[in-house]
């Protein structure tokens, strides 16, 4: 007989038993050890692949493995075998600080037990740990109500806990309730029936309820077939073939299909699944599909019915759990994977954050590592895709920092703006080439970064004389100049000055539209938002001049005076004494300002132009 597979999470707060609980479980069903579910599943790394869900976790756990980084789940998986079926238990933390952990487990889990203690009943971790479960789609919870002993097994509290949890569950959508009183410690109700003091307990037993879960969770809604490429599968010139998992539907041979985001149409040759021809595969199979035309497909590209092609759109708004200590602000950008597509993504807005003990939607400029937002994303390009309510598949994905590759957070998509698709580029006939040819230059945008102090402007402000009496047509940006015009509605928090920098590369890039050869000096202290400013222009359009004085240098010139004041308290945040600077790895020029005069420095610049 061919088991199948059910994933489920234990939750609730700490204390109420879980460890318990588990190991109760595993004691009394018939354990396996990882090794040999590997002999019953193959290898565990392509788990995932083989038919079971390609999903969060094993999206993040994949994306690692290929990039040998990452953040660490801190989620144990532990397996067993009953008669009925196998079981994959997620294991996490329970502390309140571990969203993320919980997250990643409850989104390849089936079900989720939750734990509640009957002496306490419901606690703000029992409601938080809901949430997530339903943010992450769980539907169907058992509600054990532990330590049922200590209670006397008192039938009117049980009745009471589970009486207010159906209130509350059945209000954040989770449907499918079932309330057992267990004792994880004598393990009534757990594997066997409770004690003779339940009498009145006629429902099943944990391990009953989750033998009989008739459907594991349903990860797709649409109904026609749609399968997100993995990998383009080109052994030989005469077979190419594109492999994933069908996220939804059922497909045959000679079905007509169609590829999003290219809208080619083609139809079905074969289907391999294993190392077989199918005649015809459905969802949650893992198959590698050959086309009858050449057409031009690429991982995370998403072929589909013909009929119901897969949406694509290039804005969202979307759940985002953040995961990095570096906190998610509005105006930065990232690398998006949503499924197996790669592209780059701008946290535009946050538009709030949930709290996730009470439910509320906050105000909020930033999220913090364990936060939960709602926020809106562009993306520089369409990407096929499905809200996560409707394909968990194809409505998930990952921000990956664009500099330290770790995993930063993960998302769901609630919807597309559609705002993206009504505003189309239009291409005009005076191009930036023709621009430039009629100032007979070449357009550049020369970036200035440094400590305030450090000579950026004095430098900036020679060099531009020097280039205007070529004959150069110029203009110089200046931090202090545009804080009084665009960006005066902005001060000197992280989050301020990821939107000075938006604004003010945005500004040079026009500039550069216009032919100018633009002098940027603002002291632009981080590393992610000057990689923004240079992923604007064109290759050797942006030059990066680090303008490098020492601290103490910066501060015994204070020209302006304002280090004695942060010294004082009197300002906060400044650069270099209470925020920080990030110095440039790799810039194109690096000038020692306490070394060389401000004319050496400007004629240095020059010469590399
Ligand atoms: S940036 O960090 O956002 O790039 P920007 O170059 O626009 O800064 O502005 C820096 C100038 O603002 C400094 O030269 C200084 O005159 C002034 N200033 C006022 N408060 C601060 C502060 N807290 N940190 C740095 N500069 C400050």
């Amino acid at each position: 007989m061919i088991l199948d597979t059910l994933r489920f999470i234990t939750c609730g707060s700490v204390d109420d038993g879980k460890s318990t609980l588990i190991g109760r479980i595993l004691y009394e069903s018939k354990k396996v050890f990882e090794d040999q579910l590997q002999a019953l599943v193959g290898d565990s790394k392509n788990f995932g692949t083989q038919g079971d869900k390609l999903d969060l976790a094993l999206l993040v756990d994949g994306l690692q493995a290929e990039r040998e980084q990452g953040i660490t789940i801190d989620v144990a998986y532990r397996y067993f075998v009953t008669d009925q079926r196998r079981f994959i238990v997620g294991d996490t933390p329970g502390h309140e600080q571990y969203t993320r952990n919980m997250a990643t487990a409850a989104s390849t889990a089936d079900v989720a037990i939750l734990l509640v203690d009957a002496r306490k009943g419901l606690q703000t971790q029992t409601l938080r740990h809901s949430r997530i479960a339903r943010l992450m789609g769980i539907r169907s919870v058992a509600l054990a109500v532990n330590k049922m002993d200590l209670v006397d097994w008192s039938e009117r509290r049980f009745n009471d806990i589970t009486l207010e949890y159906r209130t509350f569950a059945e209000a954040i959508g989770i449907d499918a309730i079932t309330a057992i009183p267990v004792s994880a410690l004598n393990g009534d109700n757990i594997v066997s029936s409770g004690s003779t003091s339940d009498a009145w307990y006629i429902g099943p037993t944990l391990m009953k309820w989750l033998e009989a879960i008739a459907e594991p969770r349903q990860t797709s809604k649409l109904q026609a077939f749609a399968m997100p490429v993995q990998w383009v599968n080109r052994p030989n010139a005469d077979f190419r073939g594109f492999a994933g998992r069908a996220s939804s539907g059922t497909v045959k041979v000679g079905d007509r299909v169609r590829v999003s985001p290219s809208g080619r149409e083609s139809s079905i040759a074969r289907i391999v699944g294993g190392n077989c021809e199918l005649p015809n595969a459905s969802i949650g199979q893992s198959i590698t599909i050959v086309l009858n035309d050449e057409i031009d497909i690429s991982r995370g590209d998403v072929i589909a019915a013909v009929d119901t092609p897969v949406e694509q759109s290039n804005q969202f708004e979307a759940h985002l759990i953040w995961m990095n200590e570096h906190h998610a602000l509005p105006g930065r950008s990232y690398s998006i994977y949503l499924h197996r597509k790669a592209a780059t993504a701008q946290i535009t807005s946050l538009k709030y954050r949930v709290d996730i003990n009470s439910g509320a939607s906050l105000v909020a400029k930033m999220l913090e590592i364990n936060e939960i937002g709602v926020v809106t994303l562009a993306l520089d390009r369409s990407v096929p895709f499905a809200p996560y309510e409707q394909d968990q598949t194809l409505g998930s994905f990952i921000l990956i920092d664009r500099l330290t590759h770790e995993t930063v957070g993960a998302g769901m998509i609630l919807h597309a703006l559609r705002r993206a698709s009504n505003i189309h580029q239009r291409a005009f006939d005076v191009t930036k080439e023709i621009r430039a040819s009629a100032k007979l230059q070449r357009p550049r945008c020369l970036w200035f970064t440094g400590l305030s102090g450090s000579g950026k402007s004095t430098i900036a402000n020679r060099l531009e004389k020097q280039l205007v009496a070529e004959g150069r047509h110029t203009y110089l940006l200046d931090g202090d100049n545009i804080r009084h015009g665009l960006n005066k509605d902005l001060g000197f928090t992280e989050a301020d000055r990821v939107e000075n920098i938006r604004r003010v590369a945005e500004v040079a890039k026009l500039m550069v539209d216009a032919g100018l050869i633009v002098l940027v000096s603002f002291i632009s202290p981080f590393l992610e938002d000057r990689a923004l400013a240079r992923s604007l222009f064109a290759e050797g359009e942006f030059l990066e001049v680090f303008v490098d004085a020492p601290l103490s240098v910066c501060e015994e010139r204070d020209a302006k005076g304002l280090y004695a004041k942060a010294r004082r308290g009197e300002i906060k945040n400044f650069t270099g004494i209470d925020s920080v600077y990030e110095p440039p790895i790799t810039p194109e020029l690096r000038l020692h300002t306490a070394l060389i005069s401000p004319d050496e420095a400007a004629q240095a610049i020059f010469d590399i132009l």
